[in-house]
């Protein structure tokens, strides 16, 4: 069954204690308004920075449908990386989620689709889930190349998997273009990719396969914007940056789906 999702990702921001605050406002948003009764039954994960991960995970600690997750992960079990995370720790911290290829670590920390192979794989190892992002530079869509750009990210990083490993993937198309920049994808330009991606995967794997693979939109996603994108049928819910880190708005999101 393909899941929703509503995740946020609140990059390099909020200390130990705006973050447990957050939390806190969500997890009584969510005691208040169970997902399961949402029409949506979406899920939440908050991908928070590593260092606040086992706090956050605490203050969440038995609420229904809300999950952590980290933004980022080593690509080996452990040893000599200096100021590295390993999935080990990532697992160790009650996280159940980690976010591979975001573009902002593409663009600044030059992650490759190869690199980004090898981080799915060792996450899966530890049986956490990887959320891949994808997602186009506003020049390739200008100039047209955006289905080949997200189709390569996507066969590079994600295709050398098997079918039953693939089922464990949560996908985020994220149009670089549309990130921070408060100039958010179209209803009609989302669902069109959502589509496309959804299409790969059924000739990679199967129907089957796409028809259960939750594909997420992310990109100036807020409480205003949020139900017009996920009612597109392709679209299973968001990444939300700038907008998850208020917990009004974020509740609004959740309630969205
Ligand atoms: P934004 O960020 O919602 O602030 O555009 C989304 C993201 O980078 O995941």
């Amino acid at each position: 069954m393909r899941k929703k999702i509503v995740a946020g990702n609140w990059k390099m921001n909020l200390t130990l204690d705006e973050g447990v605050k957050l939390a806190s406002e969500v997890r009584e948003f969510v005691k208040n308004n169970p997902l399961e009764q949402l029409p949506g039954k979406p899920g939440v994960v908050m991908f928070t920075p590593a260092i606040h991960l086992d706090r956050v995970t605490q203050t969440l600690h038995n609420t229904k449908g809300v999950q952590t997750g980290a933004q980022n992960c080593h690509t080996q079990e452990k040893g000599a990386f200096t100021g590295e995370v390993s999935v080990g720790m990532i697992r160790s911290a009650g996280a159940g989620y980690v976010l591979v290829g975001h573009s902002e670590r593409r663009a600044q920390f030059d992650e490759t689709n190869e690199v980004l192979a090898e981080k799915v794989n060792i996450i899966l190892k530890h049986n956490l889930t990887p959320m891949y992002c994808c997602g186009e530079v506003l020049e390739e869509r200008d100039e047209g190349k955006l289905f080949d750009v997200i189709k390569e990210q996507i066969e590079k990083g994600l295709f050398w998997l098997s079918k039953e490993e693939f089922t464990k993937i949560v996908i985020a198309y994220e149009p670089v273009w549309a990130i921070g920049t408060g100039v958010t994808a179209s209803p009609e330009q989302a669902q069109e990719m959502h589509a496309y991606i959804r299409q790969l995967v059924e000739e990679k794997y199967d129907a089957e396969t796409a028809e259960n693979t939750t594909i997420l939109y992310g990109g100036s996603c807020n409480a205003k914007n949020a139900k017009e994108l996920f009612a597109n049928k392709d679209v299973d819910g968001g990444l939300i940056g700038g907008a998850s880190l208020k917990a009004e708005d974020f509740c609004t999101i959740i309630q969205s789906y």
